[in-house]
């Protein structure tokens, strides 16, 4: 039996314009986690979720093709990530094995509402994790990653991957995203083993460390949002904004590098400073795209973190989920707490998780 579990993240700056190839973004490893197991113990390929019901599909390998007996299942990224990582072992000349794959994830919520922090990501690394155990592959974080990217790549094409860097990386980091479509033109031009050498353009992952004067918390507004519509959105508006739309983009570089700066040198103002900035770059792309990123109910979430003396933001691409907030340790975090629960926003008990 094997079993591997990977967290889920949020992120603290830079989204959407993380999307755009070699932009940054800060995103933190949170302490909640997508276990996978592999039992070997079977005759025929399958996998079951809890957060399905325990739906149960089989599948095969044809021709080196995943053939699966319900078309409809909700597997996607299982699927994904099992095909790169069995073409990757066929490319090593290695055979590949029958077994069970079970799926847990305690990045939903009890009442199966999805909290927003990364599952898809998450249960691809965990999926690939578990099987490079299988299947004794020894490889880097970077290559977990480049395989990861690869699977999640081909399921979602528009987003930047940063969600799985950073369930491969835990902890926090800052993810530059790297070219997808130079990825798209390489993918089945050379082998996989050659393309995990190679050194991907523009990918830069660096960890970071919040000062330990710094608390996080988060707040789950209770309503989903769809990542992907919300990036295409953007995506179909950018055009007409060309300008606003590169400054916006300077403007998020620079809020991510002065955010890293604070960081690295304890400067809380900056750090504090950038947070705001960020939100503000947020609403005004917002407006621009005529997307709602930041709802009625985020903003209520960041407008009580201020009034105890945090900063606060909308993390990933908002339209509900959850918002992040960064106040120093002596604040009074537990009437924070109570006034969120006030206004129908649950704390999350979330820290950021290192490996
Ligand atoms: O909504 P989330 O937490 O999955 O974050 C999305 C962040 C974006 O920058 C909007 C998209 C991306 O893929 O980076």
């Amino acid at each position: 039996m094997i079993k591997t579990s990977t967290p889920g993240k949020l992120y603290l700056a830079g989204e959407y314009a993380v999307v755009e190839n070699g932009n940054p973004a800060i995103i933190a490893a949170v302490n909640r986690f997508v276990t996978v197991t592999i039992d070997e113990n079977t005759d025929r390929c399958s996998i079951t979720s809890k957060q399905y019901e325990n739906h149960l599909v089989h599948w095969e390998r044809i021709n080196s093709r995943m053939v699966v007996d319900d078309r409809d299942n909700p597997f996607q990224y299982i699927i994904a990530a099992i095909q790169v990582t069995e073409d990757y072992v066929q490319a090593l000349g290695k055979p590949t094995q029958k077994y069970h794959l079970s799926v847990n994830s305690d990045l939903d919520s009890g009442t199966g509402k999805k909290y927003g922090l990364g599952s898809s990501a998450a249960v691809t690394v965990a999926t690939i994790k578990a099987l490079c155990q299988l299947y004794h592959l020894n490889i880097s974080k970077v290559q977990l990653f480049k395989l990861a990217a690869i699977a999640h790549f081909s399921v979602q094409g528009n987003g930047s991957l940063g969600d799985v860097a950073s369930s491969v990386f835990g902890g926090l980091i800052t993810y530059c995203s790297f070219d997808r479509q130079w990825l798209s033109e390489f993918l089945h031009k050379i082998t996989l083993p050659e393309l995990l050498k190679l050194e991907w353009p523009r990918l830069e992952i660096t960890p970071l460390q919040i000062p330990p004067v710094l608390r996080f918390l988060v707040g789950w507004t209770g309503s989903p949002a769809s990542t992907s519509q919300l990036i295409d959105k953007v995506e179909l508006k950018k055009g007409k904004h060309g300008i606003h739309y590169e400054r916006f983009l300077h403007d998020s570089n620079k809020c991510v590098r002065e955010i890293t700066n604070g960081f690295r040198q304890n400067n809380i103002r900056l750090i504090m400073q950038n947070i705001k900035k960020n939100r503000e770059l947020l609403q005004s792309l917002s407006q621009m795209a005529g997307v709602p990123i930041e709802t009625p109910q985020l903003t209520r979430l960041i407008e009580i973190a201020e009034q105890f003396g945090g900063v606060a933001k909308t993390s990933g691409a908002g339209g509900g989920d959850c918002g992040i907030v960064l106040i120093k340790s002596d604040c009074d975090i537990a009437g924070l707490k109570a006034a969120w629960r006030d206004a129908g926003i649950e704390p999350l008990d979330l820290s950021i998780y290192n490996y």
